[in-house]
C-alpha cells in the first residue's frame, strides 16, 4: 500500500494492540508517538523534561515538540515507504504539518465508547521487556511475567478523564477532517481483540 496509515481514537481504543496487525500485513513500521514520548522521559532527555508534566496531566503536548519528532522520524530509512503512525495526529495543526511533510492515504478509526475506556486503561498493564500490552481482565498476561509488568503513570482513573477530555476537545475533530478528504474507515473497537483485529485487517485489504 502507497502511503502512511494513521491508527486513529480515543486513549485505550486498542490502537496500540491492533498496530501489530497492521505492520505485519503491510511492513510499515509503527510509529507511536506515545511511545517516543515515553522513552525521552525515562532518558530525562530535555524533550522528555518538558513532555513529562503534560502527559503525567493527561495534556497533549505542544504540538512544536511532536510535529519536529516526526519530522526527524521520517527521515529514517525505514519510513521511506511511508509508516504506520499510532497516536499521531492528534490536532489539526499536526495533521496540516503531516500532510506537508507525506501522504496519508488511510486513516483506520477506532470507535469505542467513554465508558469502556476507563476499565480498558485502569486495567492495562505492559511487559517492560517486550512492550507487550495486556489487560488483568480482557488479555490477562501469561503467569510466568506477570511479577515484570508495569503500569503506565497515566493509566489512572483521574488522568484518564483529562485524556478522553483532551481527545473529545483536541483530536475528535480531526475525524471529520479526515473524512471530508475521503480516506476515514470507521471500525467498531467495542468487540473482543480478536474481532476488532478482524475488521481491522479488513479495511487493510479493502485498500
Ligand atoms: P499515547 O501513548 O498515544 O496514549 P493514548 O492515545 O492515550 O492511547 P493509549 O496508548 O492509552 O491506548 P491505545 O489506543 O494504544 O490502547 P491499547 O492498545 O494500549 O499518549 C500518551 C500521552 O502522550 C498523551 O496523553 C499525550 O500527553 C502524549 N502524546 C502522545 N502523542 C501525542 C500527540 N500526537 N500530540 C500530543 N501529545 C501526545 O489498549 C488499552 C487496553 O485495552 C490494553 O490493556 C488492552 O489489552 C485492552 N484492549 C485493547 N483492545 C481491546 C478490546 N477490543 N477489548 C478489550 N480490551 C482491549
Amino acid at each position: 500500500m502507497e502511503g502512511s496509515i494513521v491508527l486513529f481514537g480515543p486513549p485505550g481504543a486498542g490502537k496500540g494492540t491492533q498496530a501489530s496487525v497492521i505492520v505485519e500485513m503491510t511492513g510499515k513500521p509503527q510509529v507511536s508517538t506515545g511511545d517516543m514520548l515515553r522513552s525521552a522521559v525515562s532518558m530525562e532527555t530535555d524533550l522528555g523534561k518538558e513532555a513529562k508534566t503534560f502527559m503525567e496531566a493527561g495534556k497533549l503536548v505542544p504540538d512544536s515538540i511532536i510535529i519536529g519528532l516526526i519530522e526527524k522520524r521520517l527521515t529514517e530509512e525505514d519510513a521511506s515507504d511511508g509508516v504506520l503512525f499510532d497516536g499521531f495526529p492528534r490536532t489539526i495543526p499536526q495533521a496540516e504539518a503531516l500532510s506537508r511533510i507525506t501522504l496519508v492515504s488511510t486513516v483506520i478509526s477506532i470507535e469505542v465508547p467513554d465508558d469502556d475506556i476507563v476499565d480498558r486503561i485502569v486495567g492495562r498493564r505492559m511487559d517492560p521487556e517486550t512492550g507487550e500490552i495486556y489487560h488483568v481482565s480482557f488479555n490477562p498476561a501469561p503467569a510466568e511475567i506477570v511479577g515484570r509488568l508495569v503500569q503506565r503513570k497515566d493509566d489512572t482513573e483521574e488522568t484518564v478523564r483529562s485524556r478522553l477530555e483532551a481527545y473529545h476537545d483536541q483530536t475528535k475533530p480531526l475525524g471529520d477532517w479526515y473524512s471530508s478528504l475521503g480516506i476515514l474507515v470507521t471500525i467498531d473497537g467495542s468487540g473482543s481483540i480478536e474481532e476488532v483485529g478482524k475488521a481491522v485487517s479488513e479495511a487493510i485489504n479493502q485498500k
